[in-house]
């Protein structure tokens, strides 16, 4: 049988300075293309957006990819402060993060914002990496169930018109808000069956001929990670604390040969 292939997302959240994103890529990029092309992993790095640019110089010609923690929910016009989709895949992002719980909350974003703009990274040619998840550590799967399914519910709006030409791939990134940031894994049997219950629940909730991948992300560290890559329907993970170290970052990719 052929080994399966992760994708790891770093999400660098505002974490890390322009400085410090720079000395990552150049400090590591060699061992990152080793390590993907050893293991068989995909690495995305997603820096904040002024650093899009510059990881995108520092890995061009190399196996890692590029992707951005959020863009606009518009198309391009007269919206200050805002990035859109089609920039971003310009500066060679293949990938947008898009409804992080901590825009969510911080920046107001509601679903419908949300599915706007998963439809204009498909429209730009970027998978999105769409994250949904409940707020409350209460792992009640029926609960957590109705909430991811509120959380898709206008998607299917948002991109049920767009062309066979148009990127097919969107990536669902499973992420309790309570296991967020706070070194709380849950529990793997819980996991299993939000795994069961999501798949069915995205079916209905977005149009024929796409082809859906899941995330799992939240408190995943090199001593938990190995306890969940046996969920048949995880293709990868967002790693937001644990990506920030090279070191731990690296131990993560490797266990999961
Ligand atoms: P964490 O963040 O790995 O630090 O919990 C994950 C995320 O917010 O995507």
């Amino acid at each position: 049988m052929n080994k399966k292939s992760f994708l790891f997302v770093a999400n660098w959240k505002m974490v890390l300075t322009a400085q410090q994103s720079m000395n990552y890529c150049q400090e590591h990029i060699s061992d990152m293309t080793k390590l993907s092309e050893a293991t068989g992993n995909s690495i995305v790095l997603c820096p904040s957006f002024p650093m899009i640019g510059a990881v995108n110089y520092l890995t061009i010609d190399t196996p890692i990819t590029l992707g951005a923690q959020s863009c606009s929910s518009f198309a391009p016009g007269a919206y200050t402060g805002e990035v859109s989709a089609i920039s971003l895949a310009e500066f060679g992002c293949k990938y947008c993060i898009v409804g992080h719980s901590e825009r969510r909350h911080y920046c107001h974003e509601t679903d419908e914002d949300i599915a706007r703009k998963v439809r204009h990274c498909l429209l730009a040619g970027m998978a999105p990496i769409l994250c949904i998840g409940e707020v409350e550590d209460e792992a009640i799967v029926i609960k957590t169930a109705s909430i991811l399914d509120e959380q898709l519910s206008l998607l299917s709006d948002y991109v049920i018109d767009l062309g066979i030409n148009e990127t097919r791939t969107i990536w669902i990134a499973y992420e309790p808000v309570w296991a967020i940031g706070t070194g709380r894994l849950p529990d793997s049997h819980y996991l299993h069956e939000i795994y069961d219950m999501l798949e069915p629940i995205v079916s209905k909730r977005v149009p024929q001929g796409f082809t859906i991948r899941y995330l799992y992300g939240g408190s995943l560290t090199e001593e938990n990670i190995e306890s969940i890559t046996n969920i048949g329907t995880i293709d990868g993970f967002l790693v937001g604390g644990s990506s920030l170290d090279f070191q731990k970052f690296k131990n993560m990719i490797s266990l999961c040969v």
